[in-house]
């Protein structure tokens, strides 16, 4: 089977090429691979990129609130608990994925801020959020798009992202949509029958699959440094109502769709967080990034995303399914 690459950087990149178990072939800027990169949080981003990054031959450290392996660094901006200084000052690449706390300063932010300037950084990737574009009825929205007077989360979000771009740094904020991939996406609930299909006329979400925030990353370090973009939204180019992916990802596995519902009539037996994630319309672009920075998104819709998830969790892809009642 040929595999994807994940990276999506040029052909004259003379770093060496290593594969992962899931096939992918990583392949890091040279700066990146002779570097030390910082992970603020090694959640599902952090710890996939941290992998990936290994993976490539590089050097990378990960912070969590609670050390999960042998190389895990203690953050944790609710007790102050954080590294000793010296452990990180050689960093020369810090990506920040702990989302940022009510009043808008996320952890490394707090706890790091003080000590940045001495570092010798040559890249500091910010994931925030494309919430910040809040609703636009279903519009598109790019880079350029004002911000609406926000409140709540993209209130936090907003003054974070200020907070970063008012220090010096060689800072790139990430916007991104719903984040999908392997463990995390609608096959598993469909599976064990907990989905639920809800349609809302003229919704649609935007989503991008983790390996494409990776891949966004890892085509940003190989460019020159003067031409990344301090804002870049990182989505694929098929925003779709939920009962779309839903649809699709039922005919993927051969299961049948749960009972229908219309928002309108479960929006009462909803929490407030998942009632804020319908709260919003928007159309996501990534055209900067496509188009402008010239990256080949490695799952451009769900339906690549959704296949990639499926084949690394390791169930057969349709092609290969036994095939369904129905079908004969
Ligand atoms: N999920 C989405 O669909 C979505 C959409 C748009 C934007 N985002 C944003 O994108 C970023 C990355 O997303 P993700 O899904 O990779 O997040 P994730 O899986 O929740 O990982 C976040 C990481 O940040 C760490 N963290 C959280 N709060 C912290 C605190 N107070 N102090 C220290 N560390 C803290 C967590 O530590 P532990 O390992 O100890 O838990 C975790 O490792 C987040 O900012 C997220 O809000 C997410």
């Amino acid at each position: 089977m040929e595999h994807e690459r994940t990276d999506g950087h040029g052909d004259n990149d003379d770093s060496s090429t290593s594969v992962l178990t899931d096939g992918a072939a990583v392949n890091l800027p040279p700066a990146l691979a002779a570097g030390r990169l910082l992970i603020v949080g090694g959640g599902y981003c952090g710890s996939r990129l941290a992998r990936r990054v290994r993976a490539g031959g590089g050097q990378v450290r990960v912070t969590r609130r609670q050390p999960d392996g042998a190389d895990d660094l203690v953050l944790d901006d609710a007790t102050g608990v954080r590294p000793d200084p010296d452990r990180l000052a050689d960093t020369t690449h810090l990506l920040v994925t702990a989302a940022p706390a009510a009043d808008g300063l996320d952890p490394a932010l707090r706890l790091l801020a003080g000590e940045l300037a001495g570092w010798p950084l040559r890249w500091v990737g910010v994931l925030s959020s494309t919430g910040v574009y809040g609703d636009s009825g279903g519009a598109w929205v790019d880079e350029e798009t004002p911000l609406p007077a926000a409140s709540g989360r993209s209130a936090s979000r907003i003054r974070c992202e200020e907070t970063w771009r008012s220090l010096d740094l060689p800072l790139q904020i990430l916007r991104l949509p719903g984040i999908y991939g392997p463990g995390r996406n609608p096959l598993a609930g469909l599976r064990r029958g907990e989905a639920r299909l809800l349609h809302k006329p003229g919704q649609v979400f935007s989503r991008v699959h983790v390996d494409d925030i990776i891949g966004a990353i890892l085509h940003c370090l190989a460019l020159p440094a003067d031409q990344r973009p301090t804002l870049l939204n990182v989505a694929d180019q098929r925003p779709a109502p939920s009962s779309e992916v839903l649809g699709f990802a039922a005919h993927l596995l051969g299961v049948p769709l749960p009972p229908f519902r219309w928002y309108a009539e479960a929006e009462a037996t909803m929490g407030p967080m998942a009632r804020s994630f319908w709260q919003d319309n928007r159309r996501v672009s990534s055209r900067r990034l496509t188009d402008g920075l010239g990256y080949g998104l490695q799952h451009p819709t769900y339906r690549e995303g959704l296949r990639s998830c499926l084949r690394e969790e390791g169930l057969p892809a349709p092609a290969q399914a036994a095939p369904r009642p129905a079908d004969h």
